[in-house]
């Protein structure tokens, strides 16, 4: 199993650090613009495999695709970050010739390639991607969901004052701050909905502290957030690659799902070894039909700025 990870900045090394500690990859290649950057972050993560003791061989390159022939599953993280202040959407102008060229030049030499998207705003990145390659829409995957659902169990651990392993949540829409639809109608502890301990206001707040999780950060440490961002690739690239047929919320292209076409969107799926196995189809109440509705509004406004 061969994984590619473009960019070698924060998220993208935290990504092939994540994946190699879990060692189900025999190879991980880092790829940057920046000369001999991704060989720096390479070897020094390699060096602590006897340390954290996992055999993945992580190797670094500077640009040189050739490299990354034949990986069966690529991560794209490059392009700014966003900076305190700025909306993942403001990022468009520069990441989307960034991402365009890098999803082509990863499938010149990985054809069957599986390609997870990171870089920002990041459904419509995702979106670009489709339009661009024209790969079966099964195999392009865009991570959002998984992290901002990663973020909800934080809150409502937080909230509820028990371990983060006793909840379970997930975070559907748009990967932006007015986009995220937490689910706090399906959230449970421990097969309770969490209803049952925390009143509308606290479950609002959890909601509203949820949406801003990734602003949050970024104010805080001046540039956006890499560990649990990374930790979150690493779940969805270690469900195809092992074949898990896990469900993660993740941007997919829908067609027709969710009332919604021509557009990417954080929606459950079945992930598995040929990628999106399958879009899950949940049934939402009025008010989150109405989110979900809104979410792609304000999805489709930033993939109108798209010149393809
Ligand atoms: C975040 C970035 C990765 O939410 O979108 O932290």
């Amino acid at each position: 199993m061969k994984i590619t990870v473009v960019g070698a900045g924060a998220v993208g090394a935290s990504c092939a650090e994540y994946i190699a500690i879990k060692d189900f990859a025999s190879e991980v290649v880092l790829l940057d613009i920046k000369e001999g950057y991704a060989e720096g972050k390479a070897m020094d993560l390699m060096q602590t495999a006897s340390l954290n003791g996992f055999d993945t061989k992580i190797t670094g390159v500077t640009n040189d695709y050739s490299k990354t022939a034949n990986s069966d599953i690529c991560v794209i993280t490059s392009g700014i970050p966003r900076k305190p202040g700025m909306t993942r959407e403001e990022l468009i102008g520069i990441n989307a010739g960034i991402v365009k060229n890098v999803s082509s030049s990863l499938i010149e030499h990985s054809p069957n390639t599986i390609i997870v998207v990171v870089s920002n705003p990041m459904d419509t990145m995702t979106y670009l991607v489709h339009k661009s390659t024209n790969l079966p829409k099964h195999r392009i995957i865009g991570m959002g969901g998984a992290l901002d659902s990663a973020r909800f169990k934080y809150r409502l651990a937080e909230a509820i004052g028990g371990p983060i392993s006793d909840v379970d949540g997930m975070v559907i829409g748009g990967h932006s701050d007015t986009g995220m639809i937490p689910l706090t109608r399906l959230a449970t502890r421990n097969g309770v909905p969490v209803s049952e301990f925390l009143s509308d206001e606290r479950l609002n707040q959890v909601k509203e502290d949820t949406k801003v999780g990734g602003a949050t950060l970024t104010k805080l440490l001046g540039t956006s957030a890499w560990y649990a961002p990374g930790a979150a690739v690493s779940g969805l690239v270690q469900a195809i690659a092992c074949d898990q047929k896990k469900v993660y919320p993740c941007s997919a292209l829908l067609d027709g799902e969710y009332g919604l076409n021509d557009i990417c969107l954080g929606v459950p799926v079945i992930l598995g070894k040929n990628g999106i196995e399958e879009i899950v189809k949940i049934n939402l109440n009025d008010a989150e039909v109405a989110s979900m509705k809104e979410s792609a509004e304000g999805v489709q406004k930033v993939n109108n700025l798209l010149e393809l």
